[in-house]
């Protein structure tokens, strides 16, 4: 999602040799009879032969791997785990998808979250306990489509982030939630590059937040999760386009004013608050049509709410004047 001169997607083929990499990693992990096999294979995986799964994941967070909340099901096959956590987008470790052996170096334990703003019980603790005071958790299915058009379906742990609201209770004024990631170029490379509005920012409402499907994710395919995925936390929204998901964040701040996120400030006109899944709105580079799944390259329609309307649809209804911004 760069902004400036050269743009990823006008891109270019900053996936050829990735593709070469995952295509003989996979054909490795085939040979041994692993591939495809989805969940099933996660804990093979990460084993030994796979020296891009973490052994250390982020530490502090304990109970794994959680019982899975059959409410949330898929469409289609989990995508393989290798794909999942090798190709990410993590620009603080740098523009390209392949960051994961930079973010290996983030300290993820200990982890201080503040949690502040216009709620009477303001937070200041480790990531590790406030999954323990808003727990217990739990794996979900979901389907997580990029705003580049790219997909996957993974099973994230974590808890729903009613919890956490309900935890600090807002006050009455708060009508959003503004979430930010950590500031630390001296391990994060990717912000030396002062062009982009560090830290990454994010926002959601309220109302949002309380929806059953708004989760706060520890962990995926059963292990805490990885750096590059977001360690020690970060949020789903898999009815919104993937940039909404904040990885790693430090900070959440009620408020009753909408943030500004880091992508809207680069480039209002194609990164807005809401941005909903809609494969009727084209971004104004590119069609959100169909997708490309991860890990078989297929494509597939892509679906309004990225198929979640039957739980959200709710909280847009009687939104007036909002038009395709809801959805961009
Ligand atoms: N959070 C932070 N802090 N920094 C980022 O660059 N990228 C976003 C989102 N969260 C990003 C982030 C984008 S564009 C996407 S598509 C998802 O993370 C990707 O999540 P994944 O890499 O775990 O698939």
């Amino acid at each position: 999602m760069l902004i400036r001169s050269r743009k990823p997607w006008d891109v270019i083929d900053y996936k050829t040799t990735d593709e070469n990499v995952y295509l003989n990693r996979r054909s490795l992990l085939r040979a041994m009879g692993i591939a495809g096999a989805g969940l099933a294979s996660a804990s093979v995986v990460g084993g030994s032969f796979a020296p891009f799964v973490s052994s250390a994941r982020a530490a502090s967070i304990a109970g794994f791997p959680a019982t899975r909340n059959p409410a949330f099901t898929l469409d289609r096959p989990v995508t393989v785990e290798e794909e999942a956590i090798t190709y990410t987008n993590f620009y603080e470790f740098g523009s390209s998808k392949n960051i994961w052996r930079k973010a290996r170096k983030l300290v993820t334990d200990p982890w201080i979250i503040t949690i502040e703003g216009l709620v009477d019980n303001p937070l200041q603790l480790d990531a590790s306990e406030l999954i323990v005071r808003t727990g217990p958790q739990e794996e979900r299915l979901y389907r997580h489509r990029c705003v580049e058009a790219w997909a996957m379906a993974v099973p994230w742990t974590g808890v729903p982030m009613s919890r956490l609201v309900t935890l600090v209770q807002p006050k009455a004024e708060a009508k959003y939630i503004r979430l930010e990631t950590f500031f630390d170029p001296s391990v994060a490379i990717g912000q030396r590059q002062s062009w982009y509005p560090w830290p990454y920012v994010e926002g959601m409402t309220i109302d949002e937040a309380m929806n059953e499907m708004a989760f706060i994710g520890t962990g995926l395919y059963g292990r805490a999760m990885e750096k590059q995925n977001g360690a020690p936390l970060r949020i789903v929204l898999p009815w919104k386009y993937g940039f909404k998901s904040i990885k790693s964040i430090v900070k959440m701040t009620f408020t009753d004013q909408r943030p500004v996120s880091f992508w809207e400030k680069l480039a209002a006109n194609e990164y807005g608050f809401w941005a909903n899944v809609n494969p009727d709105v084209d971004h104004p580079r590119w069609s959100q049509a169909t997708e490309r799944m991860l890990g078989t390259g297929k494509r597939v329609a892509t679906q309004l709410y990225n198929g979640y309307g039957e739980q959200v649809a709710y909280l847009y209804k009687d939104m007036k004047g909002e038009g395709d911004r809801l959805f961009r």
